[in-house]
């Protein structure tokens, strides 16, 4: 076998790797359950205990922090399933990423000034309650109250891990003399499965698939041993799927491994760094880098040289994956585009645009196929009972949001004939894989609400 089709077989998941991920991530999200070791950070009861009816209204204000961006908003519930939103975007930029914790929750309360100039002022609403996403894992101690834990997406702030982050925000809003308090803190994951519960009741299941990737569920508490809060029946679990993945049961590439190695925190998010849109592009331009000096891609082109512009890490942004594979016509002329714009590579025959496209769709579809697999383990859970208890008995919604879904060419479709192979076609057929949108700040808004009106949801 050619040194480039062994290559691209590794990113092939049989169905014995996909059924070892599904019986693997079914042990870790039970242990996750119980465990009380610090260092496991999964299944995090997020002290919501209900979904939303969808008939809630009042006026709040979120923020959403993300990997790459910072969104805040005004959120007006309006009942019947329906909001209205206010919203400013600002990029958090690498110096903020990796300053100290004070410049970081000043510019928060920068961002979040500019958004009340605009909007609540006019609103005339004084009263001015917050709710949070926070799109890193957090150890929650009660609706509003979480300590950071380990961030990872290329964040190192320092001064703020193991700090409440209720505490973090609010001393930077009284440093801006902003009268905001902080009335939920919930996960991203948390936010897309509460907000598109609102609007779309059979929803059981959030997630993201962005510049990281992670779900929540709602579990039974009797379940959910390590939970010591107040009695509930129900809670809404944040599992940071991200954070599994042992090296027994991920079909890891040296290329997954050399990623792994060199990232801010070896050994942390294994899972995701094989899936997510911060990653997928550097799994491509390793493997590319290392079939251009095996002579086995651009020989003709390059010679084994690789070009300067395609040393730097990250240089191959997952967007440009987007681009190649929207392009499915049989010369793929898009790889064209993308290697002489972006790296000054020309005259690629039309052998080596075969390679990149079937590379990239292989990168991809792993990403779906290993994306399905968790899903495919969380609805054994979420659709009544323990793990391995036959599971999908009525329709069930899996709300996902973040760029890789939504832009991504067909990764809903990809997922879906996973799903359906792992799943069977009965039981696939009453899922349903619906894009969830502007869950950060409905969803904080939601909770804010409810949390505010007496307690957990
Ligand atoms: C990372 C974070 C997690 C978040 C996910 C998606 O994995 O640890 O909390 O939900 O990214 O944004």
């Amino acid at each position: 076998m050619s040194f480039f089709q062994g290559t691209l077989n590794q990113f092939v998941l049989s169905k014995e790797q996909i059924q070892k991920i599904v019986d693997g991530m079914t042990e870790e999200f039970v242990e996750g359950l119980s465990t009380t070791d610090p260092k496991n950070i999964t299944q995090q009861p997020s002290f919501i205990t209900r979904l939303p009816t969808g008939q809630e209204t009042g006026l709040y204000l979120a923020i959403d922090m993300g990997g790459t961006n910072l969104r805040t908003a005004a959120v007006h519930l309006l009942g019947d399933g329906k909001v209205g939103v206010t919203m400013e975007k600002h990029e958090i930029t690498q110096e903020l990423k990796t300053g100290t914790g004070e410049a970081m929750f000043d510019w928060i309360a920068d961002c979040t000034a500019s958004l009340l100039k605009k909007v609540v002022i006019d609103m005339g609403n004084a009263d001015l309650h917050m709710g949070v996403t926070f799109s890193f894992a957090l150890h929650q101690t009660a609706v509003n109250r979480g300590k950071v834990l380990a961030m990872g997406k290329g964040f190192d702030l320092s001064d703020v891990m193991g700090k409440d982050l209720k505490d973090l925000l609010e001393t930077g809003f009284s440093r801006k003399n902003l009268p905001v308090t902080v009335s939920a803190i919930i996960n991203d994951t948390v936010g897309t499965l509460v907000s598109h519960a609102y609007i779309s009741p059979s929803t059981k299941i959030g997630v993201i698939l962005a510049t990281g990737t992670n779900a929540a569920y709602i579990e039974r508490a009797s379940e959910v041993s390590k939970y010591n809060g107040p009695a509930c029946e129900q809670m809404i679990l944040n599992t940071e799927w991200d954070a599994m993945g042992k090296a027994s049961y991920l079909p890891q590439t040296k290329y997954d491994k050399e990623i792994d190695a060199v990232s801010l925190v070896p050994g942390f998010q294994e899972f995701e760094k094989m899936v997510s849109g911060l990653y997928m592009g550097e799994i491509f331009r390793l493997v590319l880098v290392d079939l251009i000096e095996q002579k086995a891609i651009f020989e003709s082109s390059l010679n084994g040289q690789v070009p300067e512009a395609l040393r730097p890490a990250k240089a191959f942004k997952t967007l440009f994956m987007s681009t190649i594979e929207s392009d499915s016509s049989a010369d793929h002329k898009a790889v064209d585009k993308v290697f002489k714009t972006s790296f000054g590579v020309d005259s690629l025959t039309s052998e080596d645009r075969t390679k990149v496209f079937n590379l990239v769709h292989a990168i991809g579809q792993r990403s779906a196929a290993m994306t399905a697999a968790a899903c495919a383990t969380l609805l054994y859970k979420a659709n009544g009972g323990s793990v391995h208890l036959d599971a999908v008995k009525e329709i069930t919604t899996i709300g996902i949001d973040g760029s890789v879904f939504e832009k991504y060419p067909q990764f809903s479709q990809k997922m879906m004939k996973e799903l359906t192979k792992i799943l069977g076609e009965d039981r696939a057929s009453r899922v349903r894989l619906e894009l969830a949108r502007d869950g950060g700040s409905v969803g904080a808004a939601l909770v804010a609400m409810i949390s505010r009106n007496g307690g957990a949801m």
